[in-house]
């Protein structure tokens, strides 16, 4: 028994960017993106919000629009099947309500609880961790289960646009981002066993390899004295947010807001990511594996997060497999934080390289530092 995949679907946006177009914003060239990086173009939003992506993803998994191949026999899912709607995201179209709430609203999903989780890439892997580990403690064997909430379904989504905090003045992040959302329905199955085994980690980002802070736009009328008058009859004259600079100081970025760097925008120490983003994929390749008493020669694919093709060929040399034995969709895509494992997944099933029966390991990595696996029956 357990938690198996019975949907997957992916959603992208219509407008596809060529290397040799970022080069006309900043000094690159497709030669130096497509050798360090594996990517060519990724897609970015004009029109679609990360909802309208994820919807798109979403309607797919539960087989309302184009069943994925694998997933044609599965009759769809009615709204009212669903009790769970988990929304990883870092680039949420609004702070409130949660993107998974703006979801249930959408797809009339009436029975399901529904908030967002960000844990920055790995963000859909441990948001499907949550999700086996909550379906898990509410089947009725389990102890304390009947003063529980009981989830049978959950719709588990990963959407970005990403788009919305890059710095497109910055060659060394720019070039490697873009938007899309990927989805999954999981089902509580007594005569499968579908996850198997799962594994997240956190470790600091002592350096700030990669940070993002948030930006606030509304104007703030107090100081530590309380109301100020003068913000009162003229916001705009006010008010630094002192906590803020504090923040910026804590990660690392007060000089270059200062110096007019866009403030809510991605800075990475790319090397110092790699280095953490290599070791912590074949780590958690190698935990999920540990916990499964399983081997290498007992996975049909890896699905990992699309960073870096470079990072993929990183881990598997490291593992002893041929680059064939991951599936690896980051030519036309770049990195889209959360929503790269779901989406690659469903390149996956698209391509037939995933049949019944068919261990498959999901793994990412990210800022936090976030890393994180789930090793699953298909
Ligand atoms: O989702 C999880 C988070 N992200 C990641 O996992 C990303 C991890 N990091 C990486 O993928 C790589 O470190 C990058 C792709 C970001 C950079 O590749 P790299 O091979 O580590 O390059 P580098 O930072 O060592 O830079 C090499 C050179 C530098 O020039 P100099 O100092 O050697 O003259 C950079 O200024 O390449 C230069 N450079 C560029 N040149 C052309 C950096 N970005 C660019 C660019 N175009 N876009």
């Amino acid at each position: 028994m357990g938690c198996c995949i019975v949907g997957c679907g992916k959603g992208l946006p219509a407008l596809d960017v060529t290397n040799d177009e970022l080069a006309t914003l900043v000094d690159t060239s497709d030669e130096w993106i497509s050798t360090r990086t594996g990517i060519r173009s990724r897609r970015i939003s004009i029109e679609e919000s990360s909802l309208d992506l994820a919807e798109t993803a979403a309607r797919q998994a539960l087989g309302w629009e184009g069943a994925l191949p694998g997933f044609e026999q599965q009759s769809a899912f009615a709204p009212e099947d669903i009790d769970l709607v988990l929304f990883a995201t870092l680039t949420p179209d609004a702070l409130l309500p949660s993107s998974a709430a703006l979801l249930r609203r959408r797809l009339g999903l009436v029975n399901a609880v529904s908030f967002d989780l960000n844990a920055a890439c790995s963000g859909f892997v441990y948001s499907l961790t949550v999700a086996e580990a909550l379906m898990a403690a509410s089947q009725a064997h389990v102890a304390g289960a009947s003063g529980r909430n009981h989830y049978h379904r959950a719709l588990v989504v990963g959407a970005e646009r990403l788009s919305r905090i890059t710095n497109w003045q910055d060659r060394n992040t720019c070039v490697l981002f873009g938007d899309g959302a990927g989805a999954v329905v999981v089902e509580w199955r007594d005569d499968a066993p579908g996850i198997i085994s799962s594994y997240i980690k956190n470790d600091d980002d002592t350096t700030n390899s990669l940070v993002c802070p948030a930006s606030f736009d509304s104007s703030f009328v107090f100081d530590q004295n309380g109301v100020n008058e003068i913000a009162i009859q003229d916001p705009a004259a006010l008010l630094a947010d002192a906590s803020l600079d504090r923040i910026d100081e804590e990660l690392g970025v007060i000089e270059g807001v200062a110096a007019g760097e866009p403030r809510q925008s991605i800075r990475m120490d790319g090397q110092k990511v790699f280095k953490f983003a290599g070791n912590a994929l074949t780590n958690a390749v190698l935990e999920v594996l540990n916990r499964a008493e399983l081997t290498l020669d007992d996975i049909a694919l890896i699905v990992p997060h699309q960073a870096n093709e470079r990072i993929i060929k990183y881990a598997a040399k490291k593992l002893g497999l041929s680059l064939d034995r991951f599936q690896i969709s980051i030519e036309h895509r770049g990195n889209s934080s959360a929503a790269c494992v779901p989406m690659t997944l469903s390149d996956a099933y698209d391509s037939g390289k995933i049949s019944p029966g068919d261990k498959v390991i999901m793994v990412a990595f990210g800022a936090g530092l976030t890393s994180g696996a789930v090793l699953y029956e298909a």
